[in-house]
């Protein structure tokens, strides 16, 4: 890619991914449920928050690293649990871990990956990585799952709640969404061969969720989750302060304040909008993350301002991944660690700790 042609932000990323998708792929990571109004509230909203920058405050040097549950992160900028990512390019997952590890960025894995987590897991270095467990009605398969990902050094489980079924998503519906042949759920094929086909009239991932996830889950089973490995819980997909204390009384150690990218209940508040919250109710007892619609670094910077400890990135990693693979994934954290480290310096921010609620008002 020449230089004039290379992108200057996550949005061009998107513009140029459009050209690179298949409409199934592109519809499929693009979309969110029903009328998309919660997809566009996760954007509008950091508009509503607005920043009150300190001066002549020494920002020369900025740090940008942060400890999360024990673990040293050189940004606070992770990525998010997405699915089918060789939808977007040949190498998937791998590409995503290759450039997180690089860039010092945490990678949490989808239990619906099209790259085994121990393939994943073997290009990791110095930055963890967690996986992202969706509870399958076979118990069996779901122990299974989070003794492979512990034994594989994943350094914490990341707990999806928001999906007992999938979100109404339309295009998928008219697209009759299936993986392409040759593409697997890499994770689930030594356990049952579970697959994503074809089915009339509807999406083929819908049709697998109603058929295979335990829409009976409830708070009583996050015992039963921690019983199966030592690996701290992370709750993802909460968006109310009662719901984040229950998630601390059951033992999970960190809250991903998420709406799933806008895809699983329209109508949902945006996640920004549903931080402050949360962090009221728990407190620093637990780790607070947050995702949803940060495509900024002045949003990262909000976030964090409003309480979080750090943030996840979605669709843009699969922008980046689907105009340049592990090139573009890595240049999309680059752009995004950049607007970061430029924002806390015009905003008398030398390192995350300097971060505090201060700096944001609506
Ligand atoms: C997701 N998300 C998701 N979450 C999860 O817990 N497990 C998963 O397998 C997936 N899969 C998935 C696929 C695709 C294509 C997208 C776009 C999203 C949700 C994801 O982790 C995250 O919450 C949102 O994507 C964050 O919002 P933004 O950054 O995409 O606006
Ligand atoms: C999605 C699921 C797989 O959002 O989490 O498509």
């Amino acid at each position: 890619m020449t230089n004039s042609a290379k992108p200057i932000n996550l949005f061009e990323y998107q513009a140029l991914a459009a050209g690179q998708l298949s409409q199934m792929a592109l519809d499929y990571y693009a979309s969110g449920a029903g009328d998309e109004i919660t997809l566009q509230d996760n954007r509008a909203a950091f508009a509503g928050y607005k920043l009150r920058p300190r001066m002549l405050v020494d920002v020369s040097h900025r740090d940008l690293s942060t400890t999360i549950l024990g673990q040293a992160w050189q940004m606070p900028i992770a990525i998010a649990p997405m699915a089918f990512q060789c939808l977007a390019a040949k190498e998937g997952e791998m590409a995503t871990a290759s450039a997180a590890a690089k860039l010092g960025s945490m990678m949490i894995l989808s239990t619906m990956a099209t790259k085994s987590l121990e393939e994943v897991a073997s290009v990791r270095q110095q930055t963890p990585q967690w996986f992202q467990l969706y509870v399958h009605r076979d118990r069996g398969l779901t122990k299974a799952l989070v003794e492979r990902a512990h034994a594989a050094g994943y350094q914490a489980l990341c707990l999806t709640v928001d999906a007992p079924m999938l979100g109404r998503r339309e295009k998928d519906m008219r697209n009759q969404f299936a993986l392409p042949t040759g593409m697997e759920l890499a994770n689930l094929t030594t356990l049952k061969d579970l697959k994503i086909t074809q089915r009339a009239g509807e999406s083929g991932l819908f049709a697998y969720l109603l058929e295979q996830f335990n829409a009976a889950l409830t708070w009583s089973d996050l015992e039963w989750l921690q019983s199966l490995s030592p690996l701290p819980l992370v709750v993802k997909g909460i968006l109310r302060g009662d719901d984040a204390l229950r998630a601390v009384e059951h033992g999970a150690q960190g809250i991903i304040v998420s709406n799933h990218g806008g895809r699983q209940l329209d109508g949902a508040i945006a996640s920004i909008d549903a931080l402050s919250e949360v962090v009221a109710a728990v407190g620093d007892r637990v780790e607070v993350l947050v995702d949803g619609g940060i495509r900024r670094g002045t949003d990262v910077l909000k976030a964090l301002a409003l309480g979080a400890k750090a943030v996840l990135l979605g669709r843009p990693i699969l922008w980046g991944l689907a105009v340049a693979g592990e090139a573009g994934v890595q240049h999309v954290l680059e752009l995004l660690r950049d607007e970061l480290d430029l924002a806390m310096a015009l905003s008398g921010c030398a390192k995350l700790a300097d971060i505090d609620s201060s700096l944001v008002v609506r």
